[in-house]
């Protein structure tokens, strides 16, 4: 495969990949807020089921990302090497501090409520992170978009402007 048809590649993985992340990072607050809303309501039972859900749905995100996206987006853009590695760490920072969680709400804890909210902030800021480098890299394009658009409309304009020699 040549290198303009890799890298057309791995921008269409992008692409594609970028609103799938963000819709889970949607998903993943709707399941905080669920769980969250399960203990303060004192479901417990509830809380574990959905918590279980989090979990996985949240596991399912960082394969998806540590394995398929980020390595797409460092083929596209070297530069964002750092960036991504320093994120892929969060993800096991992350799935440590996940762990602590679950058995603060297995074992029903008084403490599980907070702990919850502390883990959904942090993920929250790395989400955020994610979010930022996502736009950054979506805004050029956008912008080489629209400059080819005017490029295009002045052409045109130029093409089917009236030749003033001719009246
Ligand atoms: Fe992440
Ligand atoms: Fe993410």
């Amino acid at each position: 495969m040549s290198e303009r048809h890799e890298q057309a590649g791995l921008a269409l993985r992008v692409q594609r990949g970028t609103h799938t992340i963000s819709a889970q990072h949607r998903q993943l607050d709707d399941f905080y807020l669920h769980v969250a809303a399960a203990l303060d309501g004192g479901q417990t039972e509830t809380a574990r089921a959905v918590f279980l859900r989090f979990s996985d749905a949240l596991e399912a995100h960082f394969a998806l990302e540590d394995g398929l996206y980020f390595p797409a987006l460092r083929g596209l853009r070297p530069g964002l090497a750092g960036d991504l590695e320093r994120l892929c760490d969060e993800h096991q920072q992350l799935r440590e501090t996940l762990v602590r969680v679950a058995h603060s709400i297995e074992s029903g804890s008084e403490t599980c409520a907070r702990l919850l909210h502390q883990f959904a902030g942090v993920l929250a800021e790395h989400e955020g992170r994610e979010e930022g480098l996502l736009a950054s890299i979506q805004k050029p394009a956008r912008e080489r978009r629209r400059a080819g658009h005017i490029t295009s409309a002045v052409v045109l304009e130029f093409q089917e402007a009236p030749c003033k020699s001719d009246s």
